[in-house]
């Protein structure tokens, strides 16, 4: 006589478990080795310019060229024009609209971004965390934004124009500038 055996749901549940399981930890792992750039940004949502906290969607690739081959290296998209600017002590830059898409980044000195209609500011150091986006074009903005150098040195700058005004692929953390431990975290 043949013994009927009968399948129990225990295997079958068990693949399952581990294979989510798995995946989970597989998941878990990708996202330790995955960092994010986040940037503050000055946008603008129904015609107003914002300060906004972006996590630009990429995250850093190690790089592969030689001279930095092995380290964390940030794309940030395609660019079209480089200007390096100087601003005197004390400059006040007015209210005014970003003149295209571009990158900022401050390598001295001090800005400080402020909205006509909010109480939201970004105060922006030159160096290793100076990068911001000014995204606030005539056509998205009505109004701008101000920028001020209080510093009593000079503030230096590179303005880097995005290709037909367009910004990297990015979520918004949040509303106001990103804190510092949004900075830190390479
Ligand atoms: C994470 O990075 C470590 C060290 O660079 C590497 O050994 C490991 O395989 C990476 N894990 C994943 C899931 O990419
Ligand atoms: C490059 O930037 C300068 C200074 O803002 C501007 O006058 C010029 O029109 C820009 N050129 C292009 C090709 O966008
Ligand atoms: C960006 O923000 C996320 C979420 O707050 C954080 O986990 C990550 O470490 C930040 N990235 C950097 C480079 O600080």
């Amino acid at each position: 006589m043949v013994a009927r055996t009968r399948t129990t749901p225990t295997p079958l549940f068990q693949v399952v478990a581990f294979l989510f399981q798995f995946t989970f930890l597989a998941a878990f792992a990708l996202a330790q080795n995955t960092t994010h750039l986040n940037i503050t940004a000055i946008g603008a949502a129904g015609g107003r310019s914002t300060i906004e906290c972006w996590q630009i969607t990429r995250p850093f690739d190690i790089s592969a060229d030689p001279g930095t081959a092995g380290t964390k290296a940030q794309q940030l998209g395609d660019t079209t024009n480089l200007t390096f600017t100087i601003l005197p002590p004390k400059f006040d830059g007015g209210l005014h609209h970003a003149p295209a898409v571009q990158y900022v980044a401050f390598t001295s000195g001090l800005a400080v971004v402020t909205l006509p209609d909010s109480e939201d500011k970004a105060t922006i150091h030159g160096g290793k965390y100076g990068l911001i986006i000014a995204a606030d074009i005539a056509s998205v903005s009505k109004k701008g934004h101000v920028t001020r150098y209080p510093s009593g040195s000079t503030t230096t700058a590179l303005q880097i124009r995005m290709k037909d005004n367009t910004p990297p692929a990015h979520t918004i953390l949040h509303k106001g500038a990103c804190r510092r431990e949004e900075l830190v975290g390479l």
